[in-house]
């Protein structure tokens, strides 16, 4: 790591920060939290898996503008057109990237979907950058990059690995960003290893949007809050944890915004190399443990029923945040019962 002249904008010009995905879950939440700190933001997506509505919401929230660019990072042309037409209003003095296929069991029957979309889409979005001289780079990674027999707490110097083409997505695309920063000393990347994001903006005018059933844990409970299924299936209460269910590291999804700000902001000191951070509470949290926290924010008890264990699934994973706190000055503040409230809120609004 080395220190380089800072190349930011002159004090009182706000600097403009790309989000790659900014419509989706995450990118929606961090544009909030950049607009709100006096960042400029242009969203790129393709709304291949989010709504046209999100970017008005932001404005609504922020009371700021939030231009959305419609393009698909598997566009080279499009792409590059993006950074061409801001590059006379001053350009990007940094991207955060989301953009990106995520269901994991999707990502099994679709391999070669996963590879092509995330690892092309990462390089053809580094060249364009590459090419506007844009080299301050947050990419979206994910805690499943730890290989599955290493011990939790995951500490960040933990071996790599995935068991699925999503996560393995994940760590080549860490492995890219790490080599493109080791060949060229200007670049500064931060790899945001996520745990588990939940919770939604307070406000009840964005959250998450998964298409059809839900996957993951919280979008299903939402969906058995409000009536649209029948009852949370519980995949298995057999494991090595204090009540046998599956014990994950939840983070609100505003505290995970807050984080790919301090990310930013640390890689624009004048910073250079790639550092990867793990974003999470520290705290386990069980499936049990939510269904009655969720029960307590939407004022009723929630059916559910025990099935077997969904293979692939580990016992209880959660996050060393020593690192990020130490280095980023990143601690989580939101507890379980508030991103169960913020969730609730968000999915009242939505029916
Ligand atoms: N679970 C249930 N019922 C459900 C869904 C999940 O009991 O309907 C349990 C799972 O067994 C697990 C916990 O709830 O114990 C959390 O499961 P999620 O599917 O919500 O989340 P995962 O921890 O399996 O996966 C998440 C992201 C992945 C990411 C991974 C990183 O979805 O994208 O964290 O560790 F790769």
């Amino acid at each position: 790591m080395e220190k380089i002249t800072d190349n930011s904008y002159s004090a009182g010009t706000p600097q403009r920060i790309l989000l790659t995905g900014g419509a989706g879950f995450i990118g929606s939440h961090t544009a909030v939290t950049l607009l709100e700190r006096g960042y400029d933001v242009v969203l790129l997506d393709n709304f291949s898996n989010s709504s046209r509505d999100v970017p008005g919401r932001i404005e609504r929230i922020t009371g700021k503008p939030c231009p959305c660019e419609e393009a698909d990072l598997l566009d080279v042309v499009a792409t590059s057109a993006v950074f061409e037409k801001y590059a006379e209003a001053g350009g990007f003095s940094a991207v955060i990237h989301f953009a990106g296929f995520k269901a994991v069991g999707e990502s099994v029957e679709k391999p070669v979907e996963y590879y092509g979309n995330n690892l092309t889409g990462t390089i053809h979005l580094i060249e364009a950058m590459r090419t506007h001289d844009v080299k301050r780079l947050i990419f979206s990674s994910s805690a499943t990059v730890y290989r599955q027999d290493n011990p939790v707490p995951y500490s960040e110097d933990f071996p790599l690995g995935a068991t699925n083409p999503y996560g393995w997505t994940k760590v080549m695309i860490e492995r890219i960003l790490t080599d493109t920063a080791a060949a060229d000393p200007e670049w500064s990347v931060a790899l945001l290893r996520y745990f588990n994001p939940i919770g939604a903006h307070e406000s009840g005018l964005i959250g998450e949007s998964p298409q059809g059933i839900p996957n993951n844990l919280l979008p299903y409970v939402a969906k058995v809050a409000v009536g649209e299924l029948p009852e949370v299936r519980i995949f298995g209460d057999d494991y090595d944890t204090p009540d046998g269910t599956g014990v994950r590291d939840y983070i609100h999804v505003m505290d995970l915004a807050e984080g790919h700000l301090l990310a930013m902001e640390y890689c624009g000191e004048g910073m250079t190399g790639a550092f990867a951070w793990n974003l999470g509470t520290g705290v386990g949290t069980s499936v049990m443990e939510i269904i009655a926290a969720y029960g307590r924010a939407c004022g009723k008890e929630l059916p559910y029923s025990v099935q077997p264990r969904r293979a692939g699934d580990l016992a209880s994973v959660y996050a060393s945040t020593e690192l990020a706190e130490r280095e980023l000055g990143f601690k989580a503040k939101r507890g379980i019962d508030e991103m169960c409230r913020d969730s609730w809120r968000w999915a009242q609004a939505k029916v």
